[in-house]
This record gives C-alpha cells, sequence and structure tokens, in this order.
C-alpha cells in the first residue's frame, strides 16, 4: 500500500513542488478546511457564479455505476467554465490490465483533476500516489465522502448548527456509514449506529473516532439508536459488489426504517438516504416518500458540493 493518508493542510512539498490537493476521505481533513468547502459550496448554491475551472478538465473514472456522482461532477464543473472526460473500465485500458500507477502518470499529462469511483481503497491511494494532479474519491467500498459532505449540508441546511445534533444510521455498516462517522467525528455531532452484528463498521474505524474524541456509539438495537434523533439515515442493504442474497435480507430486515422507527426520533426529525434506495428493503416507501424525507434535497446539494470540492482541490 503507498502513504497519502494525512490531514489535508496545505500547501504540502512533494519534491520541492506543491503537493497536490486530494480529496480522498473526511477524516484526513480537519474541521475548519472542511467547512471552508462547504461554505464555499453554499455560496455556489446561494448564486456565486465565478468559473475557476476555465480551461480546465476532469477525467472521471468509473469502475462501478453511477448516475448521481457521474452528473453532479460533469454538470458541476461544466458551471465553473471546465470540461470532463468519462472513463470506465471496459472502454479504458484499466480494462485490460493497465496499471492504476501508470493511467495516474498518463492522465496527469492531459487533465487537471482526477476522480474515480472504484472498489479498493488501496486503488484510490495508488492513484493519489502516482498523480501530480487533485484526486478526488468518487465512492470506494471503504468510503464515499463527497456523498456525505453534501448529506452534512444538507443536515445543516435543516437543523441548523451541527453541535448538539444527532444523527442515528440504521441498516448496514457499510461505506456510506463510514463516511458519517468521519463526519461525526470532524463536524461534532452524535452518531448512534445500529447495524447487525455481522454487518458493523471496521472496529479499527469506531476506534479511531473514539481516540479523536468523537461522540460515535454502536449497538444492535435500531430503536435505541433513533430514540429522540434529529435524523435517520440508511442506505442500501446491497452495495455495489456485495453479494446479493437471502442472508444480507434477514440480517438487515429489523433495521429497516419505517414510520414506527421515525416515531421514536424527534417530531421534526428528518430522513436521508444517498440513493439509490430499494423501497420496501431499507426504507418504507412511506417514509422516503413521506415529508419527513429529504432526499431531493440531499441529492441536489450533491451538485453544489461538488464544486465546493472541485474548487479546493484547484486551490
Ligand atoms: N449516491 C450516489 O453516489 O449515487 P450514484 O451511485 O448514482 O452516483
Ligand atoms: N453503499 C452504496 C452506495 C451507493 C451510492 C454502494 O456502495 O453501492
Amino acid at each position: 500500500m503507498v502513504g497519502v493518508r494525512r490531514i489535508a493542510r496545505e500547501p504540502a512539498l512533494v519534491d520541492g513542488r506543491l503537493a497536490p490537493r486530494h480529496f480522498l476521505d473526511i477524516d484526513q481533513f480537519d474541521s475548519a478546511e472542511l467547512r471552508g468547502i462547504l461554505e464555499v459550496s453554499a455560496a455556489y448554491k446561494n448564486g456565486r457564479r465565478n468559473r475557476p475551472l476555465a480551461g480546465k478538465t476532469l477525467a472521471m473514472i468509473f469502475e462501478k455505476p453511477s448516475t448521481r456522482t457521474r452528473v453532479s461532477f460533469e454538470v458541476a464543473t461544466r458551471q465553473l467554465g471546465g470540461d470532463t472526460i468519462f472513463l470506465s473500465t471496459t472502454d479504458s485500458q484499466l480494462g485490460r490490465g493497465e496499471t492504476i500507477g501508470d493511467t495516474a502518470r498518463v492522465l496527469s499529462r492531459y487533465v487537471d483533476v482526477i476522480m474515480i469511483r472504484t472498489d479498493l481503497s488501496q486503488k484510490l491511494e495508488e492513484l493519489a500516489h502516482y498523480a501530480s494532479v487533485p484526486v478526488i474519491n468518487g465512492l470506494t467500498n471503504a468510503s464515499h465522502p463527497c456523498q456525505i459532505m453534501a448529506d452534512v449540508m444538507t443536515l445543516q441546511e435543516k437543523k441548523g448548527p451541527l453541535a448538539g445534533r444527532t444523527v442515528a444510521w440504521s441498516g448496514d455498516g457499510n461505506n456510506v456509514a463510514a463516511s458519517w462517522v468521519h463526519a461525526a467525528v470532524r463536524f461534532g455531532f452524535t452518531l448512534r449506529l445500529a447495524c447487525p452484528a455481522a454487518l458493523s463498521p471496521n472496529p479499527a474505524l469506531l476506534e479511531w473516532a473514539w481516540r479523536e474524541g468523537g461522540r460515535v456509539s454502536l449497538t444492535q438495537e435500531p430503536c435505541e439508536a433513533v430514540a429522540g434523533a434529529d435524523c435517520i439515515v440508511t442506505d442500501t442493504w446491497v452495495s455495489m459488489g456485495d453479494e446479493a442474497g437471502g442472508r444480507r435480507h434477514n440480517l438487515l430486515a429489523p433495521y429497516r426504517v419505517d414510520q414506527a422507527l421515525m416515531a421514536r426520533a424527534k417530531p421534526d426529525a428528518i430522513f436521508m438516504h444517498c440513493l439509490p434506495v430499494k423501497r420496501g428493503e431499507e426504507v418504507t416507501a412511506e417514509v422516503i416518500d413521506g415529508p419527513q424525507s429529504v432526499v431531493w434535497d440531499e441529492a441536489e446539494n450533491r451538485l453544489h458540493v461538488q464544486k465546493g470540492i472541485l474548487t479546493w482541490c484547484l486551490g
């Protein structure tokens, strides 16, 4: 594994040159820098019209499918004056075994930023290690930081300052849950996770959160996690790359977010989901299509946050 994990306080020098400003994971940033990215995102949402990507190109590598991440990055880049190139595994040489490192070095000669959606976080880190331009994590099996930046923006819009707020997660302890853990620590809100024992987040992640002084807890009881919460979040039972089948469904059925579970949170609690959703599995249609759901605002904020992230990456 190549080492690029560090707190992303710039400028850092690599071989006498400014290190690229990678956006790899929320835990690598300090709170002030993350808040700065969200302030810029909100400025764009509120009408800022400058074009910091004029003449610049974002290459997007997708080794897994996407609707929101692809379209929000494409539209954000264009609205900021830049251009995008889409690469998938099947139609690039990555699919024929060209290494990530070689791809990184070649793309760095053509484009100004690279976004990648892939399976192993080691591939993301290898790309960042060899690229001489900023690399953005568009989801790995381990995390989904751009999504959770948009989620935090949405939570703040709906609930105001996050200090003293409680978010409850009910479901699979997956990549999205991991980025919520990072966010809870860096943005200073309480996160209560309810996950089946067999699908709990990596213990090292929780140990990190506790070491950092984060208010993050884990239970197997959804009712306990959501009691009095300001926000309930869940995600698909079968992430991209997971083996589908009865086992996950049996384990996760008690974690489905339905109206009875929502009723245990605060009366004005919101429901969030990164989408895509399977209605009737992780959440009932009544909840996701009901008055407490903010999923469309959450999806919209992907666009604004991509602008904040791209602007940060390009310094
Ligand atoms: N939430 C999210 O990342 O959606 P896509 O898989 O459609 O990009
Ligand atoms: N956990 C899901 C998120 C999709 C945006 C997955 O990895 O498939």
